[in-house]
């Protein structure tokens, strides 16, 4: 087994994520402090927290330094995106997250349109388009459903998927205006159940995490427009025995070695956004970091300590880890989020109920006085395990029930329909 050096943990980031993480380290007997960046009032009851503007890697470098972090985590996309990981790196602090160029694979959809070509992966296909006239003659060549894609970051509101045209050519002239240098992705849609599979790299080797699904939409029966994620569910009974190692050699595998062959080996976590479809899983999108609310769940399950693995991948010692382990059951994660989201989140709303055991904070703070209050679209995550889905849900909706938040919402249906099968006994 991979040798423990490990003392310190520097976390960065402030969501529900980040305090799952923050949790798994906690657990972890390798770990003797844990320092969270800017981390959140849930972190702060499990760790010591710093302040850090996390896309900086200079102040990155300099919090781990001042804090003799062992092994530094980078929770969000930005942080990895602005060479934090290449920062801490060139300083000889051993870092979870990729580089600024692996980091481009979820930075730019059209350069990881460009790899997955490369590498002969599944994905949808697609047109990269700088003006309206482009995309307009690309929406005409797929047909409806439109998907539309902003090709940069942008925090979870970049894509639109419609069947009305004109909002599709809305959302290219949203994203087209103002900037000559921006570009709108338009591609076929993808027909087929979602699945998150997490894949640990170290630039060589990597392990795969359990898969799991998001909830994107943010009501009941996927109506309503595209959120962070609204909920999620480990792992997924519904797919084929070989389905993680399908993704294993038809997307990762691929993946990672052309990003090898560009001289960008990817160490962190790829995170592969699938649809299932009926010729097998294609990828919607690649992300370079854990998803959020899934790994809210998929870590729920995980025995293996998570600061050893993280570790191992960073340096470089992922082929010498233990095959994982992962305890039996399922688990589901709830998300309640504030009043008007994701329009208009109202924010400042007093929060009870968020003490109990599997209560993850995402946005809230503590006011002056002491109490807890919403600070962002999503507020808390309700995570519990059970022996079937079904169990775990009512664990996790029994969280929920407990939480009091003036105007805030939650879907009823998180992993209702994996539940209902006849072979929700896994
Ligand atoms: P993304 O930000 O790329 O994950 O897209 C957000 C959501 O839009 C995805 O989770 C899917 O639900 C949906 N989506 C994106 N691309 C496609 C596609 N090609 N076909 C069908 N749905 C898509
Ligand atoms: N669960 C979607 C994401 O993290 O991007």
């Amino acid at each position: 087994m991979h040798k423990l050096g490990i003392v310190r943990v520097l976390l960065i980031g402030t969501g529900g994520r980040e305090h799952a993480l923050a949790l798994a380290f906690a657990q972890d007997p390798s770990v003797d402090e844990l320092i969270c960046a800017p981390g959140n009032p849930g972190m702060g009851a499990i760790a010591k927290l710093r302040n850090v503007v996390a896309d900086d890697p200079a102040a990155v470098c300099e919090l781990a330094v001042d804090t003799r972090a062992d092994l530094v985590v980078v929770g969000p996309e930005a942080p990895l995106v602005a060479g934090v990981a290449d920062a801490l790196r060139d300083q000889g602090i051993a870092c979870f997250g990729p580089s600024a160029a692996a980091a481009r694979i979820e930075g730019s959809k059209d350069y990881a349109k460009d790899v997955m070509r490369a590498a002969g992966v599944a994905t949808a296909a697609s047109v990269t388009c700088h003006s309206q006239a482009e995309a307009e003659a690309a929406l005409d060549r797929f047909g409806p459903p439109h998907v539309v894609k902003d090709d940069g970051l942008a925090a979870g509101k970049g894509v639109i998927v419609t069947s009305d045209r004109e909002a599709a050519l809305a959302h290219v002239a949203a994203v087209l205006s103002g900037n000559d240098d921006r570009a709108v992705v338009v591609e076929e849609f993808l027909e087929g159940p979602e699945a998150s599979l997490f894949v640990i790299a170290d630039g060589d080797d990597a392990v795969p995490l359990l898969p799991a699904q998001d909830f994107k939409r943010v009501a009941n029966n996927d109506e309503g427009p595209n959120t962070g994620g609204m909920g999620a569910y480990a792992p997924l009974p519904w797919v084929d025995e070989d389905f993680v190692d399908t993704v294993m050699e038809s997307v990762a595998r691929p993946t990672l070695a052309e990003l090898r062959r560009r001289g960008t080996p990817f160490n962190g976590v790829l995170y592969c956004g699938l649809a299932v479809t009926r010729q097998g899983p294609k990828v919607i999108e690649f992300n370079c970091r854990f998803g959020d609310p899934e790994t809210q769940a998929v870590l729920a399950l995980l025995e293996t300590p998570l600061a050893g693995l993280l570790h191992a991948a960073a340096t470089h010692e992922l082929g010498n880890v233990e095959p994982l382990r992962w305890r039996p059951g399922c688990a589901v994660n709830v998300v309640v989020a504030s009043q008007g989201y994701p329009a208009a989140p109202v924010t400042g709303q007093r929060i009870h109920g968020a003490d109990l055991d599997g209560v993850l904070h995402a946005g809230t703070t503590l006011a002056a006085d002491g109490s807890l209050r919403a600070s962002g679209g999503r507020v808390l995550n309700c995570v519990a395990a059970g022996e079937t889905l079904a169990k775990a849900r009512e664990n996790a909706y029994k969280l929920v029930s407990n939480i009091t938040l003036e105007g805030c919402h939650y879907r009823d249906d998180i992993a209702a329909d994996a539940a209902g099968r006849p072979d929700d006994a896994s």
